[in-house]
């Protein structure tokens, strides 16, 4: 076993030992290591270690080097197998769950397989140290699991707020997440579902710009908003939620013109609109393409005007 893993992170040394990993590769931080250039040098210093098709590659770190580990591993020989070791929130209830990799290239994730781990170790004691952004980051996503597959998540969260104990929200979140993606596991429908709050949230982190747990939660009220005026959905629950969370309701300094420009790229759109995750209620999502009339309405919501 070898390990991926920027290399300033305490847990990976203790990681690496328990699961008797016996290289390491230190990735650059961030985004930066999900890039085809950090794939080719970790693909050359496979070939030194002769890296075969029984061994397996552990990755420490946030959703960026469980992204980038979970590319090489989907590659590397074909595929050989990986463990991953989520060290942020966000990683632990999502990027690190479901088999999609991803490598930037002429924009986001825009290089990627589907490729399962065999293992997920998820250490709570650590994501209880973590930094109150990060920790928020992964409140954010666990609270979108919630509104589109697990009502009491949502009560959870919204009556201990920030404070809340790390082992009910995990484990509720990861089998949203497990449970989504065994339904349908290439996204052809029901995975969508997973990105409710992405579409303006995507915009968002850009364009304010904002770490993407927090433009998701900017982007969960836009949706939101969006879902009050075509089915009655009660977003200032919602809203509420959030904000007694600590997380953003609006982004400050982005324009409309931009935003829509940015949105209308998505991948997601078709002539009907652009397709957005909307609720009917907590644990009721619906796909479906959404009006530039509409959008707007959830834009300026969000303070984007
Ligand atoms: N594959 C998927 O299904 C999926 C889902 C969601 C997100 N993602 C991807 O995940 C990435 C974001 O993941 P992320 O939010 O974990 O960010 P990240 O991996 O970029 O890490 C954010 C920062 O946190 C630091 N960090 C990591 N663990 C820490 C710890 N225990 N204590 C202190 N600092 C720590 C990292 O070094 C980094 O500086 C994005 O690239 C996104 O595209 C993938």
């Amino acid at each position: 076993m070898v390990l991926l893993s920027p290399g300033a992170l305490g847990p990976a040394a203790d990681a690496a030992a328990r699961c008797g990993a016996t290289d390491q590769f230190v990735l650059p931080d961030r985004e930066e290591a999900k890039s085809l250039i950090v794939v080719s040098r970790v693909y050359e210093w496979l070939a030194e270690l002769g890296l075969d098709r029984h061994d397996t590659i552990l990755a420490v770190g946030g959703g960026a080097a469980t992204d980038l580990a979970g590319f090489v591993a989907a590659t590397w020989l074909r595929g050989i197998e990986a463990v991953f070791y989520p060290t942020t929130l966000l990683g632990a209830v999502d990027a690190a769950i479901g088999g999609k990799t991803g490598i930037n290239f002429a924009g986001k994730n825009l290089i990627g397989s589907f490729h399962l781990p065999s293992r997920v170790l998820i250490n709570l004691d650590l994501l209880e140290t973590l930094p109150a952004t990060l920790r928020l980051e992964g409140l954010a996503e666990a609270l979108k699991a919630g509104y589109v597959a697990d009502p009491d998540l949502v009560d959870l969260l919204a009556s201990r707020g920030e404070e809340v104990a790390l082992d009910e929200v995990v484990e509720r979140a990861v089998k949203v997440k497990v449970a989504t993606v065994e339904a349908d596991y290439r996204e052809s429908d029901r995975r969508a579902i997973l990105n409710f709050g992405h579409t303006v949230g995507h915009a968002v982190e850009i364009l304010a710009p904002m770490p993407h747990g927090l433009a998701v939660a900017v982007g969960m009220v836009a949706a939101a908003t969006v879902s009050n005026a075509r089915f009655g959905f009660d977003h200032r629950q919602l809203i509420e939620t959030i904000f007694g969370l600590g997380l953003p309701v609006a982004a400050a300094g982005v324009s409309l013109e931009s935003a829509l420009q940015l949105i209308a790229r998505d991948k997601k759109r078709s002539a009907a609109g652009v397709r957005m995750v909307l609720l009917e209620a907590p644990g009721s999502p619906v796909v479906e393409p959404v009006t530039s009339d509409l959008l707007e309405v959830g834009l300026r919501a969000v303070g984007i005007t």
